[in-house]
């Protein structure tokens, strides 16, 4: 693996994690903060800020420059969190249900390119990537197949944040 590989999968990664900052905020600023699982969004959103702030981090030391296209995931995450939540409840916990399936298996693909490479990026990934499960886990658990219409809002998100790391890595 290239210096300039790992310098894409941070830079992507930050991506991710700042959309999912932005996805978070979107949501609560729509639900407020009684909603049912605003303390359970909250909590989720507070770990991505900690995520988002340590790629923060390892870009500025390892000189990785940021995804160009940051401005359209501040506005594109904003709004996703912010329509999901306006369906209701379980169709913003169906969107972190799909955002975290597709970022579990983004970081666990990573975890294999990477293999012994760069244990200061992969132990990060590895910590993120639980935390991560943990959410998908949390949101199933407070009826994201509930949703309205499930299936369709749970692929089209999916393909979505597929779509957004596949252009993030490039650009
Ligand atoms: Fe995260
Ligand atoms: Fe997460």
């Amino acid at each position: 693996m290239t210096e300039q590989q790992r310098k894409a999968m941070i830079r992507v990664d930050q991506a991710g994690e700042y959309g999912a900052t932005r996805i978070y905020a979107g949501q609560l600023a729509v639900m407020g903060d009684r909603a049912p699982h605003a303390a359970e969004v909250l909590r989720m959103a507070q770990q991505e800020a900690d995520h988002r702030a340590r790629f923060d981090a390892m870009m500025a030391e390892r000189g990785v420059r940021p995804t160009l296209l940051q401005p359209l995931w501040s506005v594109a995450g904003f709004a996703l969190g912010a329509a999901t939540a306006l369906i209701g409840p379980e169709a913003a916990m169906a969107c972190t249900a799909a955002i975290e399936t597709e970022i579990d298996r983004h970081y666990t693909e990573q975890l294999d390119e990477l293999g012994e490479d760069d244990p200061e990026l992969g132990d990060m990934i590895r910590e993120f990537r639980d935390d991560e499960r943990e959410h998908r886990d949390a949101a199933f658990a407070a009826g994201a197949e509930s949703a309205p219409a499930y299936p369709l809002l749970f692929n089209a998100i999916r393909l979505g944040c597929r779509t957004a790391i596949r252009l993030s890595a490039k650009i």
